[in-house]
């Protein structure tokens, strides 16, 4: 027999979106219960990236679930741009006063996670077959399997937050929201080695052979990509290939080494923009990567999806506390010119550091200059520095008052 219950808002994926999500609502004293396909072990455990905004770091303070991130994040005041064998520091936190934490995505979710369970919040692991029906509707409803059983979670409202290959995009009719997407033609690949740091800060290179990146997890674990081709197959990079290519990338004449260790773990990674508009339909929205996606270049993806649900969670809020649905109706609107001024960033950083399949002398020394000019142009650096570091979240953040906030915070920030 199917068991069927109500909740107020049913939120599809336990990514940063959905659980950070689910977080605010509860303190908002909203009921939600979260649909993840995967189990917990799987989520804990995905290597993501790891930079989190000022502005990130701040609410995930703010609202209790940031306790270990300031613990164990690494704060870094500035980032490195490589070109031309020479390195350029550009002070994040002189240009803007902010700066970054790098902090792996899937310690957010950890601390998420453990934060729910914590708090007696629902999150059903290894959900499968997720369906949505009705959304159209002030009734819809999400059914799923759970141990081969059916379920139905009739709700008020539905978020998105599944990602780009997620069920809750497709569930909306085609023509009711456009989208916009770019796909690049090169990927990139990703390494975890057992070294320690080659480098204080992240090292962005642009190098005639394509792009390198240097970032970092821990002091022991370090963080590298190379540009490759986006069908390149793992078994064609081998270790000495990897370390060789980082080391024609990374080169400079002022004696910087590159540290080697034992690679732990390597991923191919694909280099997309898109934006889907709006970002609702009916009594769903979309939040995170289920609703747009950017390059990795900038480092936006994470922050954008904490962004959306600082935006949808108020909106949430606001509707069950006083039946007002102009937030909700705003949604979209509030979160999409942030969404495209990342979508812009993303784009300039991909195209100033990689090296296209076609292109010619010319295109190659503009690169050059481009980067030439922001690295001795300081209002060009400043732009970097803005968009980097990351502007303030969009009113209105959370709807609560910081102080109050942290009143009804499960963890009290430290
Ligand atoms: N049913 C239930 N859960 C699903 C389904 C489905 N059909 N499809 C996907 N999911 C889950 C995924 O397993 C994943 O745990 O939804 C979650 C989506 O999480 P993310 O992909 O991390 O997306 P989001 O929360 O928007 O966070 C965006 O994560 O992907 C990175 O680079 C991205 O940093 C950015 C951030
Ligand atoms: C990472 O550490 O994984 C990382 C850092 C910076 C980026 C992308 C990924 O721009």
């Amino acid at each position: 027999m199917t068991r069927s219950r109500h909740t107020q808002v049913a939120i599809i994926g336990a990514g940063p979106a959905g659980l950070l999500l689910s977080h605010l609502l509860h303190l908002r004293g909203v009921e939600a219960v979260v649909l993840e396909v995967r189990s917990r072990k799987a989520v804990e455990a995905t290597v993501r990236a790891g930079v989190l905004e000022q502005s990130t770091v701040d609410l995930l303070v703010a609202c209790g679930v940031g306790e270990r991130l300031l613990r164990e994040g690494f704060v870094h005041r500035g980032i490195n741009l490589r070109f031309d064998g020479q390195t350029h520091r550009i002070d994040l936190h002189r240009l803007t006063g902010r700066a970054i934490t790098i902090y792996p995505q899937h310690e957010v979710l950890r601390d998420l996670i453990w934060t729910a369970v914590a708090a007696g919040r629902e999150v059903v692991f290894e959900a499968h077959d997720v369906r949505l029906h009705d959304v159209d509707t002030d009734q819809p409803l999400v059914s799923f399997i759970r141990d081969g059983d059916e379920e139905e979670l009739h709700c008020d409202f539905i978020a998105g937050c599944d990602g780009f290959h997620g069920v809750s995009r497709p569930s909306i009719p085609s023509g009711a929201i456009q989208s916009f997407e770019h796909q690049f033609p090169f990927g990139w690949l990703g390494i975890l080695v057992a070294a320690p740091l080659s480098s204080q800060e992240l090292i962005y290179a642009r190098h005639e052979r394509g792009f390198a990146l240097v970032s970092t997890r821990t002091p022991q674990v370090q963080r590298m990509y190379l540009q490759c081709d986006p069908d390149d197959d793992l078994a064609s990079w081998p270790d000495e290939r990897v370390w060789h290519e980082l080391g024609l990338r990374l080169e400079t004449r002022d004696g910087w080494e590159l540290i080697r260790g034992e690679i732990l773990q390597r991923n191919i990674v694909c280099m997309r923009s898109f934006v889907a508009e709006p970002m609702q339909y009916g009594r769903l929205y979309l939040a995170g990567d289920a609703a747009h996606i950017v390059p990795p270049t900038g480092a936006k993806g994470l922050n954008l999806a904490v962004a959306d649900v600082s935006v949808l969670a108020p909106a949430l809020a606001d509707y069950f506390d006083t039946g007002r649905t102009e937030l909700l109706r705003d949604y979209s609107a509030i979160c999409l010119p942030r969404v495209w001024r990342a979508q812009r960033f993303s784009a300039w950083m991909t195209a100033a550091l990689h090296r296209l399949p076609d292109m010619d002398d010319y295109q190659g020394r503009l690169q050059l200059a481009e980067l030439e000019q922001v690295v001795h142009c300081p209002t060009a650096a400043a732009s970097l520095a803005e968009n980097y570091a990351g502007f303030p979240l969009p009113e209105p953040a959370l709807g609560i008052p910081w102080a109050e906030l942290a009143e009804r915070c499960v963890l009290r920030p430290v």
